[in-house]
């Protein structure tokens, strides 16, 4: 369990993270879908780390997905050679991005849900060596982006499989929390639907890590993809998905100010917590507390209000686990690794920032 006395005098704010808790949360998942007979492909919003990325294809990962051509590129230039982009890539200068990160990779491939989206696509790749894969969105359930019935991803995928440059490389759901059924029954209708039209389908993706245990009896699946898994964070916790031990990644703070009986402030806001909800009461859980709640946040400002059973002095270092762990790892542009002896190094956080 992550707690302040191992991280030193470290300046604050900073993200800390154990990195056994870790690697045993990649070896976990990995282990699950092995055993299930998924292939599994990390996201690595998550951390945008590199070397974490290595660890999760050494773990046995089939590849690596991305949101971000950018971002995509980061992997690249560290060595990463089969990347999924879940993301519908629109204009002529992400498009080029595009074509040149597919000549550096062994494999690249993106999602679309519309006809707009997969003429720019083909548009970039008519005259490519190798075309490009293309996999059709599908809104389960979710409510983002996604084509909204079997019918249509059936049809899009045809439009696909006929645009030069381009090859179907078959369907991908973010799912709702809770959805796994649901999208199950939409990927298989789909799937019927393109047997019937003679396309092939060879990849049948879906996500998230809330539902990582229910997703493989479904049968339809070939392949999962999750990214808050490596982290874990309170939105996991408190949905019971993970306990607080599995959390390998904190923001540590100081206590700047206590200025009046039960209120606690520390130097750590929205710009190192984001204000990420979730759906959640309060912006993180204090590690090793049981009453206490961050109220609210200004920038660089927390506010905590505790109960007797909790006791804070000005000075004193927490670790608070964010609501929303991918999002606080964009803020920083290192982290601080613990490795197993408890030595603490600085790891860049590659892609922070890569957000187009
Ligand atoms: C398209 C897509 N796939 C997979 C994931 C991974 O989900 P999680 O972070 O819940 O594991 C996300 C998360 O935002 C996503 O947007």
């Amino acid at each position: 369990m992550l707690s302040a006395d191992q991280f030193g005098e470290l300046d604050t704010p900073c993200i800390i993270i154990d990195e056994a808790i870790a690697l045993a949360n990649i070896r976990r998942l990995q282990d699950h879908c092995d055993a299930k007979g998924l292939a599994f492909r990390p996201h690595i919003k998550t951390h945008k780390m590199v070397d974490f990325a290595r660890a999760q294809m050494d773990a046995g990962a089939v590849g690596i997905n991305c949101q971000k051509v950018d971002e995509a590129a980061v992997m690249a230039d560290g060595g990463l050679k089969d990347i999924l982009i879940t993301f519908n890539i629109l204009g002529a200068e992400k498009l080029a991005r595009l074509r040149s990160l597919a000549g550096r990779v062994d494999r690249l491939a993106v999602t679309a849900d519309s006809a707009t989206t997969v003429a720019g696509l083909s548009g970039a790749f008519a005259d490519a060596e190798r075309p490009l894969e293309v996999l059709v969105e599908c809104d389960t359930g979710a409510g983002r982006c996604g084509v909204q019935s079997p019918a249509e991803a059936c049809d899009l995928a045809a439009i696909i499989a006929s645009s030069p440059g381009l090859r179907f490389g078959g369907l991908m759901t973010y799912p709702a929390v809770g959805g796994a059924a649901a999208a199950a029954a939409f990927m298989r209708e789909a799937v019927e639907k393109l047997a019937v039209a003679g396309l092939d389908c060879p990849v049948v993706t879906t996500g998230g890590s809330p539902d990582m245990a229910s997703a493989a009896p479904l049968g339809v699946f070939t392949e999962y993809r999750a990214g808050t898994y490596i982290y874990n964070d309170r939105s996991l916790v408190e949905r019971g998905a993970c306990g607080w031990q599995d959390c390998a990644l904190g923001v540590l703070a100081t206590v700047v100010s206590i200025p009046a009986p039960g209120r606690v402030v520390i130097d750590a806001g929205s710009k190192s917590l984001t204000s990420d909800l979730l759906g959640l009461q309060g912006f993180g859980h204090v590690a090793g507390s049981t009453d206490t709640a961050i109220v609210s946040l200004s920038e660089e400002h927390g506010v905590l209000h505790h109960g007797p059973a909790d006791n804070y002095r000005i000075g004193q270092r927490i670790v608070v686990i964010p609501n929303h762990v991918c999002v606080v790892s964009n803020l920083f542009d290192e982290a601080w690794l613990m490795k197993a002896d408890g030595e603490l190094v600085r790891a860049p956080v590659d892609a922070r920032g890569t957000v187009s």
